[in-house]
């Protein structure tokens, strides 16, 4: 697909250029939510810093950080930096327990999000001559209306699709003829399903790219959809408290990470443990701080997403690496830490079995047994050599025994949006 758009010029700025921005903006940001946000006022001051002690980018290590916790506790509109007549949408983290968190926007900050989001879309090669399918779900998750002002901001068509409603996912796909699809990459998989059982060959149809993210998923799923489909898979990465989808977005000639959209969010990796700042190149939890957010900014919100960040290819800007896992998704069996991104790898490696599976840690005697739910790709093939080599390469390379559960295509739950991997005890 051409690219015919031109990219923003900081986009192609010199490191010293993009370094010059961040630290005004930052400074700027500071100052924002030390004057407006108690909770930061107080906490800036227990830790005895000031904004204008931010003389230099690194100096960003001597602020305190913010977890999900304290935007927990200040639920609904506690970290909102502007009064509610500024605000003009909200939306809330797909939290699993407890309440959501709320995040306001301002108009700047609903232009930025379209702005950061166009610029994703480009990055995957996306114009204003582009039809782009977006099947995230619309509401209060940030996907779908995210990507919908990004791609408009673009000049692209947009088919607001959102969840659901599979078989009319194929169907539109069939008839509207879009190049680009936006989706979670398990549900894509969904819609890959129905769209074959209405007869169609997804090698033959007119999507060419897709914007997959919302979720951990593997370099072996990537290379599966690729093999299996016309379309080229880039990773797409956000989360609604730091604004939403197109925090980075892997440029499509690189298809080597994600560029991180480092003049809006300024990224680090910090040791989870030690807490301490982790050099580039290095594997620990991502850290953001706002630049430019007007409506609810933050000061290095940790994540819990685990990556590196690496030197720019494709842009000046940083790359991360694709997400290993969140914290919360990680099981630890017999001591060893797993994700589920890790199993996804070797699934994916036995051309046997599907891309459909499920994690669940079970209990055999005093000792935690991981089981691997997994969808065969054929009905009726014989499940006992699979299994003994997926528990093998397991064994070798994470150092875990598992047992395999296979089960018949069609069988397992269905993704709607973002996968359940790992099953709750029952
Ligand atoms: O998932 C925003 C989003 C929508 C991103 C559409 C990309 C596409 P939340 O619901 O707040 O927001 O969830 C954020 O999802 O902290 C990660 O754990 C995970 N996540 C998001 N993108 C990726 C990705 C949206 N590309 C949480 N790879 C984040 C791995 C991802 N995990």
């Amino acid at each position: 697909m051409p690219n015919l758009e031109p990219l923003d010029k900081i986009e192609r700025a010199g490191a010293d250029e993009l370094r010059d921005l961040q630290l005004r903006r930052m400074r700027w940001s500071l100052r924002h939510c030390y004057e407006r946000i108690g909770f930061y006022k107080n906490r800036f001051d227990e830790c005895g810093v000031h904004p204008d002690d931010l003389k230099e980018l690194s100096d960003l290590a001597r602020f305190p950080f913010t977890t999900k916790r304290d935007l927990r506790d200040a639920y609904p509109f506690g970290m909102f930096a502007r009064p509610p007549s500024d605000i003009v949408r909200v939306h809330a983290s797909s939290g699993t327990t407890g309440k959501p968190t709320i995040v306001g926007y301002t108009r700047k900050d609903i232009d930025d999000w379209a702005h950061c989001m166009a610029r994703s879309i480009r990055a995957a090669g996306g114009d204003a001559h582009s039809v782009v399918h977006v099947a995230y779900g619309y509401g209060l998750f940030t996907g779908g209306l995210g990507a919908h002002y990004g791609a408009e901001k673009l000049g692209a068509m947009v088919i607001p699709v959102s969840g659901g409603m599979t078989t009319r996912q194929a169907q539109l796909i069939h008839d509207l003829r879009p190049d680009i699809i936006m989706v979670t990459p398990s549900y894509f998989l969904n819609i890959v399903d129905q769209y074959m059982a209405q007869g169609w060959d997804p090698r033959q149809w007119s999507l060419r790219v897709g914007i997959f993210g919302a979720e951990p998923w593997s370099g072996a799923m990537r290379d599966s959809i690729q093999a299996g489909t016309a379309l080229k898979a880039t990773d797409i990465y956000g989360l609604s408290e730091v604004m939403g989808p197109g925090v980075a977005q892997e440029c499509l000639e690189t298809q080597d990470g994600l560029t991180v959209w480092e003049d809006y969010f300024y990224p680090e990796i910090i040791d989870p443990e030690t807490q301490q700042t982790l050099p580039d190149g290095c594997e620990g939890e991502l850290v953001f701080t706002t630049l430019a957010k007007e409506g609810t900014p933050l000061v290095r919100y940790r994540t819990r997403d685990l990556t590196a960040l690496l030197p720019g290819t494709a842009r000046t800007m940083r790359r991360m690496m694709r997400i290993k896992g969140r914290s919360d998704d990680m099981m630890i069996v017999r001591g060893v830490n797993v994700y589920p991104s890790q199993i996804e790898e070797h699934i994916l490696q036995m051309p046997e079995l599907s891309a459909t599976y499920q994690l669940e840690i079970a209990r055999r005697g005093r000792l935690d047994e991981l089981l691997i739910h997994v969808e065969m790709n054929q009905p009726g093939q014989p499940h006992q050599p699979a299994g003994k080599t997926l528990q093998q390469r397991i064994k070798d390379t994470i150092g875990i025994s598992s047992q395999a559960v296979f089960h018949e295509p069609g069988t397992l739950p269905r993704s709607q949006g973002k996968a359940v991997r790992v099953k709750s005890p029952q």
